[in-house]
């Protein structure tokens, strides 16, 4: 499959330092505090290891991977989940890290399933949020960049799993 890269909409730089800024500002958040990242994969790999380096708590790392149904309508059983995390999350601040909120689907479920799991702080941080994109109400509590209804590639973003080498957040359109 073939991609015209069309504009590059965030750079290497930009990224560097709005990261910065998150660890930062999660730093303080989570003062005197553990926490646990929990990476979704495949697209989160990237910021995951860029997040992790520019927070300085006592943290532990984990990885999920799992895709939603895409209905609104259903109440349960909507992210359907292909890893699951290695331990449990009882008491434990739990942070989300997630490439983008498109519709809200995947992480308005997955957020609701693991809030069954009795963590003592669940908390949602993207690097991408399209919020013109919603389908069911959903807000991040930490947030890169706002972008427009736009494919996006880049950053561990996939056009049919290719991309995702991108240092920059660019958009593509298919050939
Ligand atoms: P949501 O459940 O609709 O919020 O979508 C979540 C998933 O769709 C994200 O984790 C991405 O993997 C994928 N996705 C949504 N928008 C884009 C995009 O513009 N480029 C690449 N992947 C996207
Ligand atoms: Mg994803």
């Amino acid at each position: 499959m073939k991609f015209s890269n069309q504009e590059i909409l965030i750079t290497k730089e930009q990224i560097a330092k709005r990261v910065q800024e998150i660890g930062k500002q999660i730093t303080a958040d989570y003062a005197g505090e553990e926490i646990l990242l929990v990476g979704i994969l495949k697209g989160a790999a990237p910021f995951m290891a860029d997040l992790m380096r520019e927070i300085d708590l006592d943290l532990t790392i984990d990885f999920m991977c799992v895709s939603s149904y895409g209905s609104a309508t259903k109440t349960s059983g909507v992210v359907r989940i292909g890893k699951d995390l290695d331990t449990p999350i009882e008491g434990k601040n739990v942070i989300i890290v997630e490439d983008i909120v498109d519709s809200g689907l995947t992480l308005f479920y997955l957020k609701k399933q693991l809030l069954a799991r009795n963590p003592k702080s669940l908390k949602v941080c993207t690097i991408l949020d399209k919020p013109c994109r919603r389908k069911v109400e959903f807000k991040a509590d930490y947030v890169g960049f706002e972008v427009d209804d736009k494919f996006i590639v880049g950053y561990g973003l996939d056009a049919d799993q290719h991309l995702r080498q991108l240092p920059y957040i660019s958009w593509v359109k298919e050939e």
